[in-house]
């Protein structure tokens, strides 16, 4: 992936940090996704009072961006950190990288977790899910 892309959405995933609702935990979660055909969804975390109805950020921009028609994905990135200040990196949770795995390819589909737009890891979705389970499992 082109550099100017990865900083495009560092910046629009930096940009959510400003909406997420996350008034329990204080950690702020912003996330942007990238559709195959160039398009990006964003998303943050929006928490809940009974805590389990909580969104993560991945989440938010992958539910998005399906309720749009979109179905073939590139990329994601996702930053965050207590009180929207960035951590280091942020590694999405077990059920994101599970949606993950519905709608990627788990041998393409990167994962860019940012702490700045000069500190970032890319993943490719098959490191952050060995062994997962998906669609393909069912045909
Ligand atoms: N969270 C995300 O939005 N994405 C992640 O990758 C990790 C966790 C949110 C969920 C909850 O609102 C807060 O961060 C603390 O777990």
């Amino acid at each position: 992936m082109q550099d100017t892309q990865i900083q495009k959405l560092i910046e629009e995933a930096s940009a959510q940090l400003a909406y997420a609702y996350a008034p329990y935990s204080n950690f702020k979660v912003g996330a942007a996704l990238l559709t195959d055909d160039g398009e990006i969804y964003t998303g943050c975390n929006i928490e809940n009072a009974a805590y389990t109805p909580t969104n993560c950020a991945e989440r938010t921009a992958f539910f998005k961006a399906v309720s749009k028609g979109k179905r073939s994905f590139r990329a994601i990135c996702v930053v965050g950190g207590l009180r929207g200040t960035l951590s280091a990196s942020i590694s999405p949770c077990g059920v994101c990288r599970q949606v993950m795995m519905e709608f990627c390819d788990p041998e393409t589909f990167q994962v860019i977790l940012a702490a700045g737009k000069e500190s970032y890891q890319i993943y490719r979705l098959k490191d952050l899910m060995p062994l997962g389970f998906g669609p393909e499992n069912l045909t």
